[in-house]
């Protein structure tokens, strides 16, 4: 399988960062048996599609709005990020689900109006450190699959513990083998042989020194990467600590 190294700027970048951030990406290209992504903020997508344009860096967004288009003050959908020159999209982000509420149905909804539109959804799930501390996880984040993915879900998963996220504590490689060995068999266990294909990334204080440990983790199908991700050095060198496909 090939690792997917994806990176979410969140609510980082202005069009003067663009050419800083992406065009060392599009130089160096993908390293070999690799993909790698970009989902900058939808405002400098069109910037960001037009450095990266000729290379086999991929683009992507960070969220969509379940409807196709209509009276959504703010929001964006799905073709419009398409439209923009997106393939890819965030979904279900911690940081979406607990700054603007969003719970599983609306994830599986959003995943669904993206597959639509022709993006691959990238839907994250992960428990709290307070569900970690009370031996939860395991359950929270089997219950987020079963509500945020579509049935006929054809995109990555992202595992990305609320704890680990911006905040220089990675999960333990024990813990990721754990949580990702559970995943997949959810995974198969709904969706068959469809499920052992299905890319699970993990997420969370991913960076150069950790990256190697964490992508040799079995089950473990790339990275989704925050911080790290704003400088092109670093997110080139944790792209190339996959191990080869
Ligand atoms: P981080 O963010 O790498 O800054 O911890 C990861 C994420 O939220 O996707």
């Amino acid at each position: 399988m090939r690792a997917l190294i994806a990176g979410n700027w969140k609510m980082n970048g202005l069009a003067a960062d663009v050419e800083r951030i992406a065009a060392p990406l599009a130089a160096s290209g993908p390293p070999a048996g690799c993909d790698l992504l970009v989902c900058p903020p939808a405002t400098i997508l069109r910037e960001v599609g037009r450095v990266l344009a000729g290379s086999a860096v991929a683009l992507g967004a960070q969220d969509c709005h379940p409807a196709p288009s209509g009276a959504h003050t703010g929001d964006l959908s799905a073709a419009m990020l398409r439209d923009a020159g997106a393939t890819w999209v965030i979904l279900g982000h911690s940081e979406r689900r607990a700054d603007h509420g969003e719970g599983d149905a609306l994830v599986r909804a959003k995943a669904a109006a993206a597959a639509a539109a022709g993006l691959t959804p990238i839907v994250c799930v992960g428990e709290t450190e307070a569900q970690r501390v009370a031996g939860e996880h395991l359950g929270i984040v089997r219950g987020q699959l079963a509500g945020s993915l579509p049935d006929d879900f054809a995109g990555v998963v992202a595992y990305e513990p609320v704890w680990a996220i911006g905040t220089g504590r990675n999960a333990s490689e024990a813990d990721v083998a754990e949580m990702h060995a559970a995943v997949r068999e959810a995974l198969i266990t709904r969706f068959a042989g469809r499920g052992a294909a299905v890319r699970i990334l993990y997420g969370g204080s991913v960076k150069p020194a950790n990256a190697a440990a964490l992508l040799a983790v079995k089950d473990v199908g790339g990275a989704l990467v925050g911080g790290a991700s704003l400088n092109a050095a670093d997110f080139l060198a944790i792209a190339r600590a996959a191990p080869r496909a």
